[in-house]
């Protein structure tokens, strides 16, 4: 297969840790199969932010910008000024318009005893989608601080950006064969949830097939502890979104679990894991590279259409869970393994898949 650049962005904290388990398994994909991904570094966030007064150098912005994807690790750090290493993800989003957050939620076998839940709430088990939309809402940057005294965001739909990302949904939901999409908002106080469901049942009546179901976020939030099996497609707005997948990755036994992709279909697109720097773990080599390395499966489907190495990837990671874990998702009766060791693990697992 032709060359593919891949920008990599380490990032903050246990970044670097994790994001480096994420390089090895595209280097054992290198090895082992006929696709051929070349790394360029693409320094952002909080570290890049105190050398050089820019969360997202213009070098970075433009290696991204020319790259065929880009894996993230995570930005931040303890005692800068609030958001100025967080920006570096929105310029990314907002500026390669990544209008799409998908993030799986999905309970692997071996991790049924690491759910809080009691197990009549896991019920037929948990595996389900959050599509965030991902440019609009409070992430508008339309509004600031005055004299210290008032400060306003303002939160802002647009109907091309609702539509966008409800038809997104629905065609994802479909694509699955979902049988029900949830949407998840606040209409009975917000307007721009009004026009979002004004346009979700309007794009609905396209999807006869699915059925569809409305619920409040507040709501929502004690549904998902009571019956997050559920849920096949979840498609809500930018800040619920983000908020609902931290709640999700604990029921799935931790934030380390979830990965995700910052998609605009055709384009440049960016792959994390959910969670953020983690100060209080980092530089422990304890962080776990689950959710980075499903970021990379994630990578290989959407962007690489290689949905084969994709399941390869996956399949990986529920056998290594089955054998060692990190200190987050521990099981006494299985090894401790540092982030490094997780990792290797599980490209032995790749490894034996990929060469038959
Ligand atoms: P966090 O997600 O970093 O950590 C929350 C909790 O989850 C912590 O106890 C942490 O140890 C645990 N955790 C996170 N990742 C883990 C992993 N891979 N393995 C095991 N445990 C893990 O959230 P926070 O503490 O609120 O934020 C820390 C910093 O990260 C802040 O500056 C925040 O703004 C930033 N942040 C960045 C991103 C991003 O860049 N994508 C996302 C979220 C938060
Ligand atoms: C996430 C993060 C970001 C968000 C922060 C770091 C701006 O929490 O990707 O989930 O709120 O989107
Ligand atoms: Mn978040």
């Amino acid at each position: 297969m032709e060359k593919k650049v891949l920008a990599i962005t380490r990032g903050d904290g246990v970044g670097p840790e994790v994001v480096e388990e994420g390089v090895k398994i595209l280097r054992t994909i290198n090895e082992y199969s006929d696709l051929n991904f070349v790394f360029k570094e693409a320094p952002a966030g909080g570290k890049i932010w105190k050398e050089m007064g820019n969360s997202l150098p213009e070098k970075s912005f433009n290696i991204i910008k020319e790259s065929d994807a880009l894996l993230f690790g995570a930005v931040g750090l303890p005692g800068l000024p609030q958001g100025v290493a967080e920006s570096a993800i929105l310029r990314i989003r907002q500026g390669l318009d990544l209008y799409v957050n998908i993030r799986p939620i999905k309970l692997y076998d071996p991790l049924k005893d690491n759910c809080p839940l009691k197990e009549e709430y896991i019920g037929k088990g948990i595996d389900f989608t959050i599509v965030r939309e991902n440019t609009e809402g409070l992430y508008v940057d339309v509004g600031g601080i005055m004299k210290n005294e008032v400060a306003i965001n303002n939160m802002i739909y647009t109907r091309k950006g609702c539509e966008r990302i409800i038809e997104f949904a629905f065609q994802f939901a479909k694509k699955y064969n979902h049988k029900k999409i949830t949407s998840v908002d606040k209409a009975n106080l917000l307007k721009p949830s009004q026009l979002w469901r004004e346009i979700f049942e309007e794009i609905g009546k396209n999807y006869p097939n699915i059925q569809k179901e409305n619920l409040y976020i507040d709501a929502f939030c004690q549904w998902l502890i009571r019956t997050p099996y559920a849920y096949e497609t979840v498609v809500t707005g930018n800040l619920f979104g983000d908020i609902i997948s931290d709640e999700a990755a604990f029921l799935i036994g931790s934030m380390g679990m979830v990965s995700s992709g910052n998609i605009h279909p055709g384009k440049v697109s960016m792959y994390e894991p959910i969670h953020g720097s983690a100060p209080d773990i980092a530089g422990k080599k304890i962080a776990n590279p689950i959710g980075t390395i499903l970021s990379v499966k994630l990578m290989l489907e959407e962007s690489f259409k290689q949905e084969k190495i994709a399941h390869d990837i996956e399949l990986s990671v529920e056998e290594a869970l089955n054998e060692g874990r990190t200190t987050d998702i521990e099981d006494e009766k299985l090894d401790t393994l540092t982030t490094d060791q997780m990792g290797d693990l599980i490209n032995e697992k790749l490894k034996n898949h990929l060469k038959n």
